[in-house]
């Protein structure tokens, strides 16, 4: 695994950027695994910025999302298209045939999760794949949980997730109960995954997913059996892992 350690946020976003870059001017057609929330926003913005100054083509890349709320219209401001509609896609030359995120809105949401895998699985996977990192070892909506999920499943939202997500909804009734998901054998088709991290709040899972034992009770440490793993942090997302290594 390569660790980048930046010095904050910003530095941090340059860096993810940069790695995504290289991945689009090395391969133009390549398939693109993409993450929502908040810690790529940065890593958007400046890739936005560099295809604005002409230095960045999107117009061959072919992308798979992670995830999405089950029952929210793709314009609805808290669904996962929306977010990646108003980050990237619309600022940039991909085309919107080309992007692929699970649909929310599907009558039968298994048989979209079958659907999904297989469209991932008909670009051949992805050849890079960014992760933000869950505070408890999550990646896309893989959950801790007992056994590692294999492919694009259906997720019932703990309650604790729930809450969290109560904040961007009128209401806590409005926030979905369900989401789909690449499972973490899809995750792990990728070719390369790039991993980024910000903010102390991070840190504990990053020290554990890295340098702690391999379980589904911290779904992201299956990435330490990933043969091109890029971690891009800033230096509190970073801070436990000096002394995890050193145990
Ligand atoms: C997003 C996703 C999630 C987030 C994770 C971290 O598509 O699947 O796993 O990457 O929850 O979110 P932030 O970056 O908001 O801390």
């Amino acid at each position: 695994m390569r660790i980048y350690r930046e010095k904050d946020y910003n530095a941090m976003s340059r860096r993810a950027a940069a790695v995504i870059a290289a991945q689009v001017v090395s391969k133009p057609d390549c398939v693109l695994g993409l993450a929502t929330g908040s810690t790529p926003v940065g890593a958007y913005k400046q890739l936005v910025e560099w295809y604005k100054q002409g230095d960045l083509s999107f117009a061959e890349v072919r992308s798979v999302n992670l995830d999405e709320y089950v029952g929210l219209a793709p314009d609805h401001d808290q669904s996962y298209r929306y977010f990646m509609q108003t980050n990237l896609f619309d600022h940039v030359d991909i085309r919107p045939e080309n992007t692929n995120v699970p649909s929310g809105l599907a009558p039968d949401a298994r048989e979209e999760c079958a659907r999904y895998e297989q469209t991932v699985q008909e670009l051949g996977y992805a050849d890079l794949q960014l992760l933000g990192l869950g505070r408890n070892g999550h990646i896309g909506f893989n959950e801790p949980c007992d056994e590692f999920p294999v492919a694009t499943h259906l997720v019932d939202l703990t309650e604790s997730t729930i809450e969290a997500n109560a904040r961007f909804f009128a209401s806590a009734g409005d926030v979905p109960r369900q989401a789909l998901t690449m499972g973490i054998g899809t995750i792990m088709k990728a070719r390369k995954i790039l991993v980024v991290a910000s903010g102390a709040d991070k840190a504990d899972a990053v020290a554990k997913a890295f340098f702690g034992p391999i379980t589904p009770d911290m779904p992201a440490s299956i990435l330490q059996l990933h043969p091109d793993v890029t971690l891009v942090a800033d230096e509190s997302a970073l801070s436990h892992v000096v002394e995890a290594e050193k145990r």
